[in-house]
């Protein structure tokens, strides 16, 4: 560990702050974020971002130092405000909707031992051995997912016709939503996550500084006026889908209140399907200039796990996750104090020349891949076998269908800085 230097030299310089803060830079993640991303890991790799219109915040870029915040939940907390970044407009909007209370009493924003037993509602269900159970559906969904691809006749755009939709079926159908209400939950997720994102913003709400904070509360208080129906429809006849076990669960001998209930299904119905999809095209975009890879997966679908952690690795979909420094405290010859706020950069941790032998390389054969994609310690992502179960299927009914397939025109990505990836992705195809 190093000594405790001069406040101001842990400023990080401008330029490079804004390009990892600013939800524009994700637009150009390759361009603008990850050089930023690695000028901090070999020069500033724990150092405070001062980006005018948002709070000072404290960035943490190496994956040792990641996941070693993620293992002190005591002192990096997590039931102490917003899980994620706010410019400071957005911060006060969001108080003052909220009525200082925490935006949503969902797993992200909470500490044990009340994270413990909530968490514990569904971790059974999420475990490996269940959700494989739930494999022959899900291969269902998955071929009817490659049939359409399919009937595109040569050209289509991966991420509006297929990557979108496949994971928000599986995650509905093992949630217990009906599938004539998945755009709802879509548009829904896409107001609270996309919504720096121009093409993303409601037509309701107007397209001022404040837009996605209302935006954000107006997508929540639709999502419960949705949810509180559907766990009344499940107490009422409970059936063995995600919502049933939410609704029905009782801990120290009480259902859970009905904003644990909600909070439970937004995180579910929103952390389940943009994550998936961003991911899922990746892998796709990345297959596309390297034929030689998607040639070895498809001659040997024992790849296919491995094609499915690199993507992982490469596009980390989720940005960020915050922690809240309860007690003042050191942290690599920093002084932190309490109530600051420190960044989680997983595209950072995910392409750490100390952990990755040649990160910027796509390598569907990496082993050992040790990328944090899912987070780590206590808050790790619930659903992440489930994701890794879908994608797996995915591409095993996907490659053997195909005989080669390129890039037929240029990327968009979603202007986020929280959770964003491909939001087109125009590829040209030939059946096998
Ligand atoms: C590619 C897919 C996914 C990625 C990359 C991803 C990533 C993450 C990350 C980084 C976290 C925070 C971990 C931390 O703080 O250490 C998280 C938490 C969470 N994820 Fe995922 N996730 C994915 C899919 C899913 C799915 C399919 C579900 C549910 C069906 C889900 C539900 C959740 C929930 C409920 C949490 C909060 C857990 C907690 O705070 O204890 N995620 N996820």
């Amino acid at each position: 560990m190093s000594t405790v230097i001069d406040q101001e030299q842990v400023v990080i310089p401008d330029d490079v702050a804004r390009s990892v803060i600013l939800p524009s830079s994700y637009r150009d993640e390759a361009g603008i974020v990850h050089p930023a991303l690695a000028w901090l890991r070999a020069n500033m790799p724990f150092a405070r971002a001062e980006v005018d219109g948002y709070a000072p915040i404290w960035l943490a870029t190496k994956h040792a130092d990641i996941m070693e915040i993620e293992k002190t939940p005591k002192i990096f907390r997590s039931g102490l405000g917003e899980p994620y970044i706010n410019s400071s407009v957005d911060t006060e909007f969001l108080k003052e909707m909220n009525e200082g209370r925490r935006g949503l009493d969902t797993l992200a924003n909470m500490d044990a031992p009340e994270h413990t037993k909530i968490k514990n509602v569904t971790s059974a269900w999420f475990m490996p051995a269940n959700v494989r159970t739930r494999e022959e559906s899900i291969r269902r969904i998955a071929r009817a997912s490659v049939e359409k691809l399919l009937s595109f006749d040569g050209e289509c755009d991966f991420v509006k016709d297929v990557a979108l939709y496949y994971p928000l079926h599986v995650v509905m159908s093992l949630f217990g939503v009906p599938e004539q209400d998945e755009p709802t939950m879509l548009k829904l997720t896409q107001d609270m996550f996309g919504n720096s994102d121009p093409e993303h913003q409601r037509k309701d709400v107007p397209a001022t500084p404040e837009a996605a904070a209302r935006a954000w509360r107006a997508a929540i208080l639709e999502f419960h006026a949705y949810f509180n129906e559907l766990a009344a429809a499940r107490r009422a006849e409970p059936t063995d889908d995600l919502a049933s076990i939410i609704a029905n669960a009782k801990v120290d001998g009480e259902y859970l209140p009905d904003s644990f209930v909600n909070g439970y299904y937004i995180a579910i119905a929103t952390a389940g399907h943009d994550t998936t999809s961003a991911t899922t095209a990746t892998a796709i975009q990345q297959l596309a200039s390297r034929q030689e890879q998607f040639q070895a997966a498809q001659a040997d679908p024992s790849l296919i796990p491995g094609l499915v952690d690199e993507a992982l690795r490469w596009a980390s979909p989720v940005k960020h996750f915050h922690r809240i420094v309860g007690e003042d405290t050191d942290f690599r010859g920093r002084r932190l104090e309490a109530g600051q706020s420190v960044m989680l950069m997983y595209p950072s941790a995910n392409r750490d020349e100390d952990v990755f032998d040649n990160p910027w390389e796509f390598d569907i054969t990496r082993r050992p891949n040790k990328h944090i994609a899912f987070g780590y310690g206590p808050h790790q992502c619930i659903g992440q076998h489930v994701a890794k179960l879908e994608m797996r299927i995915f591409f095993e009914e996907l490659l053997p269908r195909l005989k080669s397939f390129e890039l037929a025109g240029p990327v968009n990505y979603v202007e986020a800085n929280y959770l964003s990836g491909l939001k087109t992705l125009p590829i040209r195809f030939r059946k096998a």
